[in-house]
């Protein structure tokens, strides 16, 4: 049996790091670490509130797909390196900014 390699994920701006399995979600590591990131769709590439922007490693992510592209349009606050957090497969260490406009989303639902 090989080991299943472990990778970290930051979360920006509240500078948190969670460890998950290789081939986990941002999104997967969010709710592990319980980062408030929000998945109103629960991960299926059905909304854009797990947008995030990545900030290191964003250059080796598999590309997005043209549904992911097409919610991504939705999200605000949207820069060339944008993704939705759910649908990042993780297979290096990643920094990731949760931008303002989730966030303010996140905190009027609680
Ligand atoms: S949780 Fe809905 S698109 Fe990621």
């Amino acid at each position: 049996m090989t080991e299943q390699r472990t990778w970290k994920v930051t979360f920006l701006p509240i500078n948190r790091t969670v460890e998950i399995r290789e081939g986990d979600s941002v999104l997967d590591a969010a709710v592990k670490g319980a980062i408030p990131l929000e998945h109103a769709c629960g991960g299926v590439c059905a909304c854009s509130t797990c947008h995030v922007i990545v900030k290191e490693g964003f250059a080796d992510l598999e590309p997005a797909s043209d549904k992911e592209e097409d919610m991504l349009d939705n999200a605000p606050c949207l820069t060339t390196t944008s993704r939705l957090g759910c649908q990042i497969e993780v297979t290096r260490d990643l920094v990731v900014e949760i931008p303002p406009m989730t966030r303010n989303q996140v905190s009027e639902e609680h």
